[in-house]
């Protein structure tokens, strides 16, 4: 069997995996993005499309991205018969996601009771083009018999989200048989948005006027041995008030839509393809992860932030995490510096939120927040309420405070591999000095030095720690980098001067001294202690709770897990890759490796790519490409069994990273890029393209 490395491919329709199957065949342009639902209706999907940004409040909710209304229904009867592939299975079905082009296709065998055979074929596109539209093209051909068919589709509100309806309908009109606009009101005031659709091929249609799903309807026969087509086009326009459907695509041009599209995708492949000589199953799961992650990434600042699950679910409410700065911006770094420069930008728009989070602790500085949506405002829920037992408070919000050193960290990586020194002249230097101001306010002296008490560090299962590695690894550094940023800045033209930005030269010479009284413990061998007092936890075999689906969160309880030394995901292992002094020699590194990878439960979707990288780092190819595989299956085999939430987005990034990091040995020299590879057994050789400071780097590696 050969592997076609640009298609994601499903040759079964199966309903018990249908819900992640709908997030992984996702479609997205940066500014749209639609879930995997299928045109007809099925019972517990979950259909959704977004726009990037488009954040919306409603009355008693936390801050979410709120669907927009559907444009992909489109509901069938041949016959009388309604196509449901759940009632009556198909005889034949191929469902294809093309990565170069974002056209997804799903070709159906079918045949109801009392009818002839029938092929559909459901092809379906936003534009990378045209970012505000979408466009579905349907092909029925009657195989056997003359078949009638009934179609109704059109635009649906009331679809959008699964808690609370999001948007208000303000008017349908029908400028022309095949053309319906329809107007709506955010529940929070806060957006309008104007949607225009055409359908063509229908004939006469009838129009449904319904203000929350106008629709076009119409009954069409089709002869036997022939066909019939028909082509749908929607456009989106939010907040800019009326939307003209002349603008719409001309009748008869679906292959040059979908022709334009796949053009517009080869500029952004032309900087992030991956070639894996002797890997293809590799090669695809790379060209995925690129692909989902330019697909949720905005071009250009529109206020967007790329969510934890991407948009192809409702997974997070689309919040941003710490999961953007280290595990996806490092990549857009490295590839195609304009998509992180937008995520930098809205970091930097977070700044007067992370300010105001800071005041509200009674702290100096930035504290960025630990979920974010349309502002830097923190919006993590405070409690969770799982399917059992009693809510759980959530204290992430107040007590992850890491994150504020790893948005400095995106920064100060986009800057070294850019050379983009405006960008850090105007933003990249008051991030990384005002969250250094922040860790001045938060240490607290102590018996051996400063002390950072009462935190989460990336090992969530371990709450309201003292003297969390990760974070004060973090956090000294951000302080270290302030110094080293505000000599830059001295002598850089065209940067802002120390006073501008509300510090003094005392100030921000004082960081230095601060950094290096920062408690990190390690014991004689050079295993840093994750956590004040982790050495003293009880121990368990994780192997003997093999074979196990779910996270040792559900089986031992959050009580227990405190007195444990299991952890969730890297931490220790994390610092030592962001800040690769932590690992001193290669000795400390693999003593740090061999004591807490054991211990790693990977109950985050975060952990298993990290480790890949790592592991390869150090040598140890083999067991690298075991994880690989892991981190792999997360998303491709719904190993986490959470797929139906949505794409895991770090993951996506961490698989990026670990392959041209981890593999490939990507790093920064003198000069430039250098590699020094750890191919795993399969790989004969890596192929991959790197910007740096503004030279584009095509890059073989081999063995
Ligand atoms: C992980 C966090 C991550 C969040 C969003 C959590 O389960 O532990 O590290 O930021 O998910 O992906």
């Amino acid at each position: 069997v050969t592997t076609d490395t640009w298609l994601l491919t499903e040759d079964r329709h199966v309903p018990d995996v249908a819900g992640w199957k709908e997030a992984i065949f996702t479609i997205a342009n940066g500014y749209l993005s639609t879930r995997g639902t299928f045109e007809e209706r099925r019972a517990g999907e979950l259909r959704c499309t977004f726009i990037n940004g488009l954040f919306v409040e409603p009355p008693g909710e936390i801050e979410l991205l709120g669907a927009v209304p559907d444009w992909t229904g489109l509901s069938l009867t041949v016959d009388g018969e309604p196509f449901d592939l759940d009632r009556r299975p198909p005889a034949g079905y191929r469902r294809t996601l093309d990565l170069r082009s974002g056209l997804l296709t799903r070709t159906v065998l079918w045949r109801g009771a009392e009818t002839g055979t029938v092929k559909l074929t459901f092809s379906r596109l936003l534009s990378m083009a045209r970012p505000n539209l979408a466009a579905l093209h349907l092909t029925v051909e009657a195989l056997t018999d003359t078949v009638t068919l009934d179609v109704e589709t059109g635009l649906d509100a009331t679809v959008g989200s699964p808690a609370t309806p999001v948007w208000t309908p303000a008017g349908v009109e029908q400028p022309s048989p095949t053309l319906l606009t329809a107007g709506y009101r955010s529940v929070d005031g806060r957006h309008t948005l104007e949607v225009a659709m055409r359908m063509d091929g229908l004939g006469d249609a009838k129009a449904i006027t319904e203000p929350d799903h106008p629709r076009l309807r119409a009954t069409v026969t089709v002869p036997a041995g022939e066909r019939l087509e028909l082509t749908k086009y929607v456009a989106y326009r939010p907040d800019r008030g009326p939307i003209h459907p002349m603008d719409l695509p001309p009748e008869g041009s679906f292959s040059s839509v979908v022709g334009s599209s796949r053009t517009a995708w080869s500029e952004r492949w032309r900087g992030s393809g991956v070639t894996i000589d002797g890997d293809a199953e590799a090669e695809l799961a790379l060209h995925f992860a690129a692909f989902q992650l330019i697909g949720a990434a905005p071009p250009t600042d529109t206020g967007a932030g790329i969510g934890a699950r991407l948009m192809s679910g409702f997974g997070y409410r689309h919040h941003v995490f710490w999961d953007t700065d280290i595990f996806i911006t490092p990549y857009f770094t490295l590839t195609q510096p304009d998509l992180s420069r937008t995520h930098l930008a809205y970091r930097f728009r977070g700044l007067d939120g992370a300010r105001r989070k800071a005041a509200r602790f009674g702290r100096k500085g930035a504290f960025w927040a630990w979920e974010s949506a349309a502002t830097g405002d923190d919006v993590t829920p405070e409690w969770s309420k799982p399917v059992f037992g009693p809510p759980v408070r959530i204290w992430t919000g107040q007590l992850q405070e890491h994150i504020t050193a790893d948005v400095a960290w995106a920064a100060d990586h986009y800057w070294r591999w850019t050379g983009d020194d405006r960008f850090m002249a105007d933003e990249g230097l008051a991030i990384t000095l005002e969250g250094a101001r922040y860790w001045v306010s938060r240490v607290e002296e102590g018996s051996g030095g400063l002390h950072i008490r009462d935190v989460i560090g990336p090992d969530e299962y371990h709450i309201h720690v003292d003297d969390n590695f990760y974070t004060n690894a973090m956090a000294a550094w951000q302080l270290r980098r302030a110094v080293e940023l505000a000599h830059w800045a001295a002598s850089a033209d065209g940067a802002p001067r120390l006073e501008e930005l509300g510090f003094t030269a005392g100030e921000v010479a004082g960081f230095a001294a601060l950094a290096d009284r920062i408690h990190l413990h390690s014991r004689r061998d050079g295993v840093w202690e994750q956590h004040d007092g982790f050495f003293g936890l009880a121990e368990i075999d994780l192997a003997a709770w093999e074979p196990r689906v779910r996270a040792i969160y559900d089986l031992l309880g959050e009580e227990r897990l405190q007195h444990t030394a299991v952890i969730k995901q890297a931490d220790v292992v994390m610092a030592m890759a962001l800040i690769p002094e932590h690992a001193r020699t290669a000795v400390t590194g693999a003593a740090n490796w061999d004591y807490y990878a054991p211990k790693t439960d990977h109950g985050s979707s975060l952990s298993l790519a990290l480790h890949a990288r790592v592991a390869a780092r150090l040598g140890r190819t083999e067991e690298a490409y075991e994880l690989f595989g892991r981190a792999v299956a997360i998303d491709l085999a719904d190993s986490m069994g959470n797929g139906r939430d949505g794409i895991h987005a770090a993951t996506q990034g961490g698989l990026l990273l670990a392959a041209i990091e981890g593999f490939a040995g990507l790093g920064l020299g003198e000069d430039g890029p250098t590699t020094d590879p750890r191919l795993p057994e399969p790989w004969r050789s890596i192929g991959f393209t790197v910007q740096h400071r503004g030279t584009t780097h095509e890059m073989e590696v081999t063995r």
